[in-house]
C-alpha cells in the first residue's frame, strides 16, 4: 500500500485520489468519496461483516482485525467511523472494507459505492511511468512460452507434466509453459515491441559483451503473479538435463519483490475467506498438486523465511492459518520460525507435518485422503513445539531434559492463550515428573507477554503531552484552533503529534475544513497515524473549548519548546571555549525567554 501513501498528498491538491489499479492509474473524485462514505450507513455496512449490539450512542461488536471474542470493537454511525479499544483498528467504512476483504482502497470505495448503490466511474490515467511496459513484456512473455509448450518443441516438457500427474487443464489453469533450448527467441520477440531500457529492466534478458540472450532456456516455466494476479517473474524448472540449479528465478526487479508476494495469493484470497482457512507450503507444485484434489485455499512461500510484510498478508488471509511444511528437517525448522512470527502478529496458526520427509505434493500424490484427513486434525502449535524441541534430546539424560523443560517454558511464555498454556505446562510435568507449581511460577506475569498486542499499560503522560493531545483533539474540530496553532505554534515536541498537527493543517490549507471522517480517508493508508488519531480521539473531551483553554495549551508547549532549546544552548555554550561565541549564544537564550514572554 505504499504508494497510497505517497500519492495522497498530491492527490487531495488536486481534489482527486490516484491509485495504480493494475492496468493504469486511475482516479476517483474525492468529493465523490466523501459522498459515497455520507451515503453508506457505517453501521449497517460493518453489520454485514460482524455481529453488533447497539449500547448508549455507539455500537459493539467483536473486533475482525485481533484475535478476540471479547466486543472490544465500537462502531459510531454519526462520526462514521469504527474503533477497536483492544487492538487500536480504527477508520471509516471505507478502511473497514479495506481491511475485512483484504482488498485496495479504491477497491474498497468501489465495494461501498455498489452497497450504497451509487454509481462510481473511475477515471483511467494515459498509461505511462508505472512499470506498465514491464507488465506488457510479461504479458507477451507468457504467451511466448505458454505457446511454446503446446508445440512439437514442448512436447517432452508436455510429457513430464503428465507423468507428474499434471494434466492440460492445470497446466493452462497455472499458465505453465516452455522455455525451449534457443540462445535468443524471445530476446528477438521483445526487441521488435519494446525498447533496450525496458527489456533490461524486466530481467528477462542476460546482457553481455556480445549482446542479449534470453534468461531462461529448457526450462519449464511457472509464472510467479503479484497479489493481484499480474505475472511478474519466473520461476523455470529443469526437466531432462542436469543442472546445478533445479528451480531457477526471475531476478528482482522494479515490479518483483520475492518479500512481498506469495506464490497463488491472488487466487486463494477469495477462497481462503470464505472458508475462513488458509492453507501455507513451501513450493509452488505442492499449490499446484493441492489444487489437483480440489484443495484451493493454499498459498506458498516458496522456500524462503516469511517477511513481516508477507506474515501480515496470511494474518488478513484467514483468522485459521494452517502451516504445512515439507516433513523433512528443514521444513520442520521452518514451521517454528513461521509459527513465531505469526505469533508475533496475534496469530496462533496450526500445523500439519508430513511423515517420512515428503513434501505435500508427494504425500498428496501417495494417498490424498490421508492429506485431507491430516487437515483435519492439525496439530496446536504447541505439541508441534514440544516434539521439535525434543528432537536430538535423550530425556533420560538430565542435562538435555533440563534443556528441554528451559526450552519448552520460553516457548509457552510466547503464546498468548491461556488455556493452551495451562495444557502445556500439564504435559510437560507428565513428560518429566516436575511439579506444576514450579514450572508456572517460570512464566512470566501476563502483562509482559506480547505487550504489542495488548492495549499498552497507561504510561503516565506528562503535561505537555497532554496539552499537545487536547489541542489536536480541538485542532480536528474546530478551523479557528487550527489558525491558532498555525500563529503561535511552532511544533509539536512529540513526534506522533507532529506529524498528525503538519497533516491537518494540510488537510485544511487543501480544503478549507476540517471534519474527522474526512481526514481519516486523507491519511487512510497511514497506519501511524490513524493510531496517533485513535489516541487523541482517546481524550473524549467536552465538546466546547474556550479560548483561554487553548491558549494554555499553546503557551505549555511553547514553554516546553523553549526549555529544551534553552537547556540544549545552555549545554552548546558550557562547551564553548571562544568567548565571544559564548557571549553570543548567550544572547541568543536571553533573546529565546524574551520572545516567548511577549507571545
Ligand atoms: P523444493 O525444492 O521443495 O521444490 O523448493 P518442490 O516444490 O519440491 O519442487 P519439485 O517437486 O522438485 O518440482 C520449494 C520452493 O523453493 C523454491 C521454489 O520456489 C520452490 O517452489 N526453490 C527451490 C528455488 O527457488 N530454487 C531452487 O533451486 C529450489
Ligand atoms: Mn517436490
Amino acid at each position: 500500500m505504499f504508494f497510497c501513501s505517497k500519492k495522497r498528498k498530491l492527490g487531495y491538491k488536486r481534489s482527486i485520489l490516484y491509485i495504480e489499479g493494475y492496468d493504469a492509474m486511475s482516479f476517483i473524485d474525492k468529493e465523490k468519496i466523501a459522498e459515497i462514505r455520507d451515503q453508506a450507513d457505517i453501521v449497517e455496512i460493518i453489520s454485514n461483516y460482524v455481529t453488533l449490539t447497539p449500547r448508549g450512542k455507539n455500537y459493539f461488536g467483536v473486533c475482525p482485525f485481533h484475535d478476540d471474542n471479547n466486543p472490544s470493537m465500537s462502531v459510531n454511525r454519526e462520526k462514521k467511523i469504527y474503533k477497536c479499544f483492544s487492538c487500536g483498528a480504527t477508520g471509516t467504512v471505507f478502511k473497514f472494507v479495506m481491511d475485512f476483504e483484504n482488498i485496495s482502497f479504491v477497491e474498497a470505495i468501489k465495494k461501498v459505492a455498489d452497497m450504497v448503490g451509487i454509481p462510481l466511474d473511475i477515471g483511467k490515467m494515459p498509461k505511462e511511468k508505472n512499470h506498465s511496459k514491464l507488465y506488457e513484456i510479461y504479458d507477451l512473455s507468457l504467451k511466448y512460452y505458454v505457446n511454446n509448450i503446446n508445440t512439437v518443441s514442448g512436447k517432452k516438457a508436455k510429457d513430464y507434466l503428465h507423468n507428474r500427474g499434471l494434466n492440460d487443464e492445470v497446466i493452462k489453469e497455472f499458465q505453465i509453459g516452455l522455455a525451449i533450448n534457443s540462445k535468443d527467441t524471445l530476446t528477438k520477440l521483445l526487441f521488435k515491441k519494446f525498447n533496450k531500457v525496458d527489456i533490461e529492466k524486466s530481467g528477462l534478458v542476460n546482457k553481455s559483451p556480445y549482446g542479449y540472450n534470453d534468461l531462461f532456456y529448457d526450462r519449464i516455466m511457472f509464472p510467479l503473479y503479484d497479489l493481484k494476479g499480474n505475472v511478474i517473474a519466473y520461476s523455470g524448472r529443469i526437466y531432462d538435463r542436469e543442472d546445478n540449479s533445479k528451480y531457477f528465478n526471475t531476478w528482482e526487479t522494479e515490479i518483483f519483490k520475492k518479500g512481498e508476494l506469495l506464490y497463488n495469493y491472488h487466487r486463494a484470497k477469495d477462497i481462503a475467506r470464505k472458508e475462513n482457512q488458509i492453507i501455507i507450503m513451501e513450493g509452488f507444485m505442492d499449490v499446484i498438486r493441492a489444487y489437483t484434489i480440489g484443495i484451493k485455499n493454499v498459498i506458498a512461500t516458496m522456500g524462503t523465511a516469511v517477511t513481516k510484510e508477507q506474515a501480515n498478508l496470511i494474518k488478513k488471509m484467514a483468522k485459521e492459518v494452517i502451516i504445512c511444511f515439507d516433513g523433512d528437517e528443514a521444513g520442520a525448522k521452518a514451521t517454528n520460525s513461521l509459527i513465531d512470527e505469526l505469533i508475533e502478529i496475534g496469530v496462533t496458526p496450526k500445523v500439519i507435518r508430513l511423515e517420512n520427509d515428503m513434501d505435500p505434493d508427494e504425500y498428496i500424490l501417495k494417498d490424498k485422503d490421508a492429506f485431507k484427513n491430516k487437515l483435519k486434525n492439525t496439530m496446536n502449535i504447541m505439541d508441534f513445539k514440544l516434539s521439535y524441541l525434543k528432537q536430538g534430546k535423550n530425556l533420560k539424560n538430565t542435562i538435555d531434559e533440563a534443556k528441554y523443560v528451559n526450552e519448552a517454558i520460553k516457548e509457552v511464555n510466547k503464546i498468548n492463550d491461556d488455556i493452551l498454556k495451562e495444557l502445556t505446562i500439564k504435559k510437560i510435568t507428565e513428560e518429566t515428573g516436575l511439579d506444576e507449581e514450579m514450572l508456572k511460577s517460570k512464566l512470566k506475569p501476563k502483562a509482559i507477554i506480547n505487550n504489542k498486542l495488548k492495549p499498552k499499560p497507561k504510561v503516565k503522560t506528562n503535561k505537555y503531552e497532554t496539552a499537545e493531545r487536547n489541542l489536536i483533539y480541538y485542532m480536528l474540530r474546530s478551523p479557528e484552533v487550527i489558525k491558532m496553532y498555525n500563529a503561535k505554534v511552532t511544533y509539536m515536541p512529540t513526534k506522533e503529534y507532529r506529524l498528525l498537527a503538519r497533516e491537518i493543517k494540510m488537510f485544511f490549507n487543501d480544503n478549507g475544513f476540517i471534519n474527522e471522517a474526512d481526514l481519516i480517508d486523507f491519511v487512510e493508508c497511514d497506519e501511524e497515524l490513524l493510531k496517533t488519531i485513535s489516541k487523541v480521539e482517546e481524550a473524549n473531551l467536552k465538546d466546547e473549548y474556550s479560548l483561554e483553554e487553548i491558549e494554555d495549551y499553546i503557551k505549555m508547549i511553547r514553554d516546553y519548546n523553549v526549555k529544551n532549546e534553552t537547556e540544549r544552548l545552555t549545554k552548546e555554550m558550557k562547551e564553548e571555549l571562544e568567548p565571544l561565541k559564548k557571549a553570543l549564544i548567550a544572547q541568543k537564550i536571553i533573546d529565546l525567554k524574551k520572545e516567548n514572554n511577549n507571545v
